[in-house]
């Protein structure tokens, strides 16, 4: 059985077969999907069916996976899923859909915002792998836009004006322009903003992305209407359908990105009915600009 990877989208993303990714991989096949992740950003595995544990060997083969911790306000008593596993679901500990004013529900929402995984840490992720265990029945496509295309088809003027800004990325951005704003003394430590370079050169491929995020709030030096601008213009732009790939779930999908070179998002979908999605992430392994230091 030979790994072979097809483009299903004009500018990115691959479909990958000839793979059993629950079991060990060969040398040769890491090497093959990450030459994918390299020339891709987004590849498609389906009829996957794995185990957490299978999932996160998996995800192994890529690099250490990243703390969790910080990333969420489920506090640990309420926690669905084992260490090493992000719970993207929409579901409590019962199993059950999480009740309409649950604040973790609510938190979760900010995933329906385009966004780069971990833009919130200092060392942001490189990789997530997303597992469809069971698939809503109404929406919940997961959207991903190429942050390559959409930086080379920016105008000249543009690429000079933004090639060194520097911008603040943190939870409580992306959930403050959904209107969540109380937080607690600990979280709002938690959720303290760390920067990130608006621009971003692949390190294999050399080939420059925009660095966005709904998490990104404000660009150092800018007044913030004038940033909050600029950063709405520049997720219109990358955002355009021509840079857009839907996915659209079936079980045992398991699609994997690569948070250094796109965005996503999810769609709405009922939330009256189990959505049951986790993912691991691979940790990146160092920060795109310098942190101020705790003050
Ligand atoms: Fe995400």
């Amino acid at each position: 059985m030979a790994i072979s990877i097809r483009q299903t989208h004009p500018v990115f993303v691959g479909e990958v077969s000839g793979i059993d990714i629950s079991k060990p991989l060969s040398p040769d096949e890491v090497g093959a999907i990450e030459a994918g992740m390299d020339r891709y950003a987004v590849l498609v595995f389906h009829d996957q069916k794995i185990t957490d544990e299978q999932q996160m060997a998996f995800s192994r083969n890529f690099g250490n996976l990243e703390d969790a911790r910080g990333g969420n306000i489920t506090k640990p008593e309420e926690k669905r899923l084992q260490i090493g596993m992000n719970d993207v679901s929409n579901l409590g500990r019962d199993g059950e859909p999480l009740p309409r004013e649950s604040r973790v529900r609510l938190f979760n929402l900010g995933n329906m915002l385009w966004h780069s995984d971990s833009s919130f840490r200092a060392i942001p992720a490189k990789y997530s792998l997303l597992s469809a265990r069971v698939v809503n029945p109404v929406g919940g496509n997961t959207e991903f836009a190429d942050m390559r295309a959409a930086y080379d088809t920016l105008d000249a003027g543009t690429k000079a004006q933004i090639a060194d800004l520097i911008c603040e990325h943190s939870l409580m951005y992306s959930r403050g322009s959904l209107g969540m704003l109380d937080y607690s003394d600990e979280e709002r430590a938690m959720f303290r903003p760390v920067r990130q370079s608006l621009v971003r050169t692949h390190p294999v491929s050399g080939r420059k992305s925009l660095y966005l995020s709904s998490h990104a709030g404000a660009i150092i030096g800018m007044p913030t209407p004038e940033a909050c601008i600029l950063l709405r213009d520049l997720n219109e732009h990358a955002t355009q359908p021509k840079f857009v790939y839907a996915h659209t779930w079936r079980p045992s999908d398991l699609v994997m990105w690569d948070n250094r070179q796109v965005m996503h998002r999810v769609r709405r979908y009922d939330e009256s009915q189990p959505r049951d999605m986790r993912r691991t992430t691979v940790a990146g392994d160092a920060p795109t600009t310098t942190q101020v230091p705790a003050a």
